[in-house]
């Protein structure tokens, strides 16, 4: 066991060693325009997509796509996934340092009571689970579970209007340029609802940091519930003896997992956690702008994360491999895509220009899992003749490197998942980083309110239906 340990520690640092051998850390300031403090309004140039605009500044973390960094709180992903549980990364994202011993039992206590959803369970086994897509189960989940920790549908647990002053988008001035800071945050009063019912079980408020905890314990519970059922079995229970990895392998399968599985789980948590302000991060700081609550702003970053774009990827990884099927059958395959003007999945990304820091490490973690099962072993095989290949012919040209998605599905897979739960992995991880950021976004909240260029006509009159 120690030896294992020992192993997947070397394994991140060694890619470590590759990362800083190939991109040196020589240039500390190429990028300073995006870790100072701005003066708001800021000037900056947007591409279509929001490309390059700047929302917020934020301390949590920070994404340099031309060094291929990716660093929490200051800490680079190397060094926290060499050393650290996800549970110490999870309260490192959310309250900017990394925990003590106390602190952290605390934090482990406290997942450890909310991985219990029953009610929201025996919920969620009413609709048809079995036939539906497993993302839209977990969005559909985390909505079950605020209806039964929080009071907020009642009239009484509804945030007043003078919890918010000026939030109304309609008293923003937009047809003025922005004014910055002074005149721009909109003060958020953290509403208390006032629990009538002692007996019941309650959060004090949804968008809490116990909202945030509950969150990250109980999606993980949803996913693993949402896995079986689909399988026409019943949830597990948690053991609360368990990490939160362990956990989620256990409620998964049904059985524990090796210390090998175990913390090869945990790492690639740790690698999903956050990255900066991508699509279901913005979707759920979006929600939550408007005084919605954690747990709508995480439904919105499950529906965001499910596209094939996002976290929808990884599980496509693993059926472009399938059909691929032989290493011999790369070179044609590739061609064929590629003059087609195809994308190829688990490829490429807006912000790494560089490789993808969690692919380094995903990709000899995978390597390992794979041995003894010469089918995984016959598909990683596929998997890095594709990285070479594709690296050869637009590495340099495009800077198009395999992303985090490229080598997970086939982690995921030898850790026994089922591919259609891939992209719930993802979101149970994320989580972590979607409330994070969305408690940091509500401490100078303002509603987000970009425009659109209209080209459309301005001057057309109704005709009569009969003339149209
Ligand atoms: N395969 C082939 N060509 C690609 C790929 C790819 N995967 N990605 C980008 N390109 C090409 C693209 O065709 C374009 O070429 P050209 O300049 O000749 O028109 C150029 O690279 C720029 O592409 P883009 O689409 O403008 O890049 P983007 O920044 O808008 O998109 C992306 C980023 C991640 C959506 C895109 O790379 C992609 O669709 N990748 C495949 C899906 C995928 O793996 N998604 C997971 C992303 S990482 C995990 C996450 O954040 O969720």
């Amino acid at each position: 066991m120690i030896q294992d340990m020992t192993l997947l520690k070397d394994i991140i640092l060694e890619a470590a060693e590759k990362a800083r051998a190939e991109i040196p850390d020589h240039d500390e300031k190429a990028e300073n325009k995006y870790t100072q403090s701005v003066d708001w309004p800021v000037k900056c140039t947007v591409g279509p997509g929001l490309e390059g605009a700047i929302a917020c500044e934020s301390k949590i973390g920070y994404v340099n796509g031309s060094k291929g960094w990716l660093i929490y709180r200051g800490f680079n992903i190397f060094d926290l996934a060499a050393n650290c549980t996800y549970e110490e990364v999870c309260y490192l994202l959310l309250h900017g340092n990394l925990p003590n011993q106390q602190e952290l039992e605390e934090f482990k206590t406290h997942l450890a009571s909310y991985r219990y959803l029953n009610q929201t369970l025996r919920m969620v086994m009413n609709f048809p689970i079995e036939t539906m897509n497993a993302m839209a189960a977990l969005r559909m989940g985390t909505n079950l579970m605020r209806q039964e920790f929080t009071f907020l549908d009642r009239e009484s647990g509804k945030p007043g209007l003078d919890s918010a002053i000026g939030a109304d988008e309609d008293s923003i001035p937009m047809e003025t340029i922005p004014q910055g800071f002074p005149s721009a945050v909109y003060e958020f009063e953290h509403y208390q609802r006032v629990n009538q019912n002692q007996d019941e079980a309650t959060l004090e408020d949804a968008s809490s940091i116990e909202a945030a905890y509950h969150l990250i314990a109980g999606v993980s519970t949803l996913t693993a519930a949402i896995s079986r059922i689909r399988r026409g079995r019943m949830p597990v229970e948690p053991d609360p003896t368990l990490g939160h990895a362990a956990n989620l392998l256990y409620m998964m399968t049904g059985r524990k997992p090796t210390p090998l599985e175990e913390r090869v789980m945990d790492i690639s948590l740790i690698l999903h956690a956050d990255h900066g302000m991508n699509a279901s991060t913005f979707a759920a700081m979006v929600v939550a702008s408007t005084l919605s609550d954690v747990y709508f702003s995480v439904g919105s970053g499950i529906a965001a994360l499910n596209g094939p774009l996002h976290g929808g990827a990884n599980e496509k990884v693993l059926y472009t491999l399938q059909e691929i099927g032989r290493e011999d059958q790369v070179k044609p395959w590739l061609k064929e895509k590629l003059a087609n003007k195809e994308k190829i999945m688990g490829f490429g990304h807006r912000v790494y220009k560089a490789y993808d820091p969690r692919a380094r490490i995903l990709s000899p973690l995978a390597e390992i899992l794979v041995r003894n099962n010469p089918e995984a072993e016959a598909l990683f095989k596929v998997a890095s003749t594709l990285e070479t290949e594709m690296v050869g012919r637009v590495g340099e040209t495009k800077k198009i490197f395999p992303n985090v998605d490229f080598y997970s599905g086939l982690v995921y897979g030898s850790l026994g998942i089922d591919p259609s739960m891939f992209t719930s992995i993802f979101a149970v991880s994320r989580v972590a980083g979607w409330t994070a950021r969305v408690l940091e976004y509500l401490q100078r909240n303002r509603i987000f309110r970009p425009r659109a260029i209209y080209v459309g006509e301005l001057h057309e009159k109704v005709q009569p239906i009969e003339d149209r």
